[in-house]
């Protein structure tokens, strides 16, 4: 199948796409695959439920970034520059020291990022350039949360893993096995996932050659909706609303009458439960405090039964959001971070759909179907007045 041809049915200038681009598939790509009516993802080849919590973090973000798995020096020489790419630019840091304390954490790293990207960078430093966002992104984060907090600054240490030296530098503390597992598994699961809005947009910048900095930016304004990576603090705030399971049946219901969404709920591809969110409640279930973990449940089950009820054709399941909200806390990232702490997983998936769409590139130039009027003229009031 070659570029812009749906799955269903070709896309042409006589019949327009379907809106928001729903089954059509817009480049082949090595890097991952999802079935959405099985319920499985896959990371060149290899299922995500075999790769989380068996091999560390690294060892997947390799197998994104190169196509297979490292071997042990491969592996160590790769943690070893992720450790080494950690520390931030003077420039930035006067920026985290500066930036407003309400802001919202994601927009500091997109700020972040644009600061990073000044300096000149060209197509054959892509991956010192891929290897210091990715390394980079806890470090501005946790930089960021302490300065608002007004606490010291934690310097990064190259000799922890990349989920552990974000723990380490937000919370002061050396994370414990447990918490380590749990963020390394996020990190693994939220990595890449198939063409989602923010992995488009970061290849549709990228296909213009511009340089990877400005393709990150892009990337993290689409996370930044609730429609993508936004869910996961309105997750927790909804389960903080509910309280109590008891109160999660109504709270629901009054919802649903508002025609409002249940965040953590649907999504574009999954037909059955998102394979992540499989994981994630366990490691929730693992990590959690057990009264969150139970009304997170309890919502869950109530949920699916009302959202059947309103969808019976359209099975709305929990997605990725739901329980990483649970997991996250667990390990001690703030709420606002929730959506920051995905682009430092997502970054890895991006910089390698990046890599992918230069080593073959075409700039993304779809067409669109005008539907205004025609053969209006400028009134005869403004021609006499020019
Ligand atoms: N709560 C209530 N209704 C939902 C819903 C939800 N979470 N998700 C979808 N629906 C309903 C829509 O209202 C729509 O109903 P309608 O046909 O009567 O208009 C129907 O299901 C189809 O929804 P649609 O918007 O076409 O699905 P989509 O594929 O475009 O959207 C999501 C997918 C993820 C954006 C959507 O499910 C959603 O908004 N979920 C909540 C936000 C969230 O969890 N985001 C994280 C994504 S990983």
């Amino acid at each position: 199948m070659t570029s812009c041809q749906s799955s269903e049915n070709l896309a042409s200038p006589w019949s327009p796409a379907p809106k928001g681009l729903e089954g059509v598939v817009v480049a082949n790509t090595m890097i991952s695959k999802i079935d959405g009516k099985g319920g499985k993802l896959v990371y060149r080849g290899y299922d995500i439920q075999d790769l989380a919590g068996n091999i560390p973090f690294e060892g997947v973000a390799f197998l994104l970034w190169v196509g297979h798995l490292p071997n042990p020096l491969e592996f160590d020489t790769f943690k070893k520059n992720l450790g080494e790419h950690r520390n931030i630019a003077a420039d930035v840091k006067i920026f985290l020291e500066s930036a407003p304390h309400e802001a919202v954490p994601l927009s500091v790293l997109r700020t972040a990022v644009s600061i990073m990207g000044l300096r000149p960078s060209d197509k054959d430093s892509i991956l010192e350039d891929g290897l210091n966002l990715v390394s980079q992104f806890p470090t501005i984060l946790s930089h960021y949360q302490r300065t608002r907090n007004e606490e010291e600054i934690i310097a990064p240490r190259n000799d922890l893993g990349h989920a552990a030296n974000y723990i380490y530098m937000l919370t002061g503390e050396v994370p414990n096995k447990k918490h380590e597992h749990a963020l390394d598994s996020y990190f693994t699961l939220l990595a890449d996932h198939g063409m989602n809005a923010s992995t488009f947009s970061a290849r549709v910048t990228i296909s213009t050659l511009t340089d990877i900095y400005s393709a990150i930016v892009s990337a993290i304004g689409t996370l930044k909706g609730p429609l993508h990576g936004g869910a996961p603090s309105k997750v927790w705030e909804m389960l903080q609303e509910i309280e109590k399971p008891e109160n999660a049946s109504a709270w629901l219901k009054e919802r649903l009458a508002n025609n409002e969404r249940i965040m953590g709920f649907g999504h574009r591809i999954y037909k059955t439960e998102d394979p992540r969110s499989k994981i994630l409640k366990e490691l929730a279930k693992e990590n959690a405090d057990p009264d969150i973990f139970a009304l997170a449940t309890t919502v869950e089950t109530e949920a699916r039964k009302l959202l059947q009820a309103e969808h019976p054709a359209r099975p709305l399941d929990t997605n990725v959001e739901f329980y990483s909200s649970l997991v996250l806390s667990a390990v001690g990232i703030p709420t606002d971070m929730f959506t920051s702490t995905f682009a430092c997983a997502r970054a890895f998936g991006w910089i390698a759909h990046i890599m992918e769409q230069l080593a073959d590139n075409r700039v993304f130039r779809p067409n669109s179907e005008y539907v205004g009027p025609l053969d209006l003229r400028v009134p005869e009031a403004w021609r006499a007045k020019n």
